[in-house]
């Protein structure tokens, strides 16, 4: 288990393990996953997609291009879209390569397998459902899964998993569905516009680039579905001056890359 969960330590805001460790293993995979666990961090973020006969991958593009070799294992195949390809012909593909020769063989992991890995070292999860209008119905199904692993039990609701999409509609989906699952909405919508997705999302995750202290007031001044208030994770913070200033603003959370670099300008170790 990582220090953080070991300790009870509830560090504020949270530092988030974007893609995993993925400054320094391949986004994505469960090496990423473990590197943040070997780093001590508490948070992870992955982006699930899904395969074309329905198995719920970890990927970020909707293509297999840029972290795996699919071009050279299924020339012809362009334009290599994760929904064009089954679960087996992705499960063959080499997701660490493209990162460095130490990670050559690691795989596009199944959500259920990801899962796993991330309760095995008792860390938390921010899940992304990514491009949810490529795939009709990909909530149901994440939500299933989630109930399956047991991740849908009063300890996983009540603070080990968030469910965050750039796609609002995603989110109200999850939320009908599954009321008790914590939701974050990926973006800055206006001020005005906020207390409209009070209704079914806790969270407001905007990149740091779109954030002020007057925006987080405003997020935090409204009380989500869950009956706290709204929180704020920014995206992505890859340096000490930037995780210092939204820090500052007073996010709960900070998603990075480098969990190291921001853990020690924020924290100190
Ligand atoms: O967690 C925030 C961030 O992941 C959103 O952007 O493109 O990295 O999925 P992206
Ligand atoms: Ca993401």
């Amino acid at each position: 288990p990582v220090h953080e969960a070991r300790a009870g330590i509830a560090v504020r805001p949270s530092v988030i393990a974007h893609r995993g460790a993925s400054a320094y293993a391949p986004e994505n995979t469960l090496d990423a996953v473990d590197k943040a666990a070997s780093m001590d961090v508490l948070w992870v973020e992955n982006d699930v997609q899904r395969t074309k006969d329905g198995e719920l991958v970890v990927i970020h593009d909707d293509t297999l291009r840029r972290t795996t070799d699919a071009e050279t294992v299924y020339p012809g195949r362009a334009p290599w879209k994760v929904k064009d390809f089954t679960a087996a012909e992705t499960a063959r593909l080499d997701a660490g390569s493209w990162f460095g020769p130490a990670y050559a063989g690691a795989r596009v992991p199944t959500l259920k397998a990801y899962l796993d890995r991330v309760e095995h070292h008792h860390q938390k999860l921010l899940l992304e459902v990514k491009n949810p209008e490529l795939y009709p119905g990909i909530e149901q199904q994440i939500l299933k899964v989630l109930s399956n692993e047991g991740w849908l039990d009063r300890r996983h609701l009540d603070g080990r998993l968030v469910v965050q999409s750039f796609s609002a509609a995603s989110l109200q989906t999850v939320h009908r569905l599954k009321p008790g699952v914590r939701t974050g909405l990926l973006g800055a919508p206006a001020v005005g516009d906020l207390r409209r997705y009070a209704g079914y999302t806790d969270l407001i995750n905007p990149s740091h680039t779109a954030l002020s202290s007057a925006y987080v007031d405003a997020v935090h001044a409204l009380t989500g579905p869950h009956g706290t208030p709204m929180r704020v994770f920014a995206w992505t913070v890859d340096d000490a001056v930037t995780a210092r200033t939204v820090a500052g603003y007073g996010v709960d959370g900070v998603i990075t890359d480098k969990a190291d670099v921001v853990r020690r300008a924020l924290y100190r170790y």
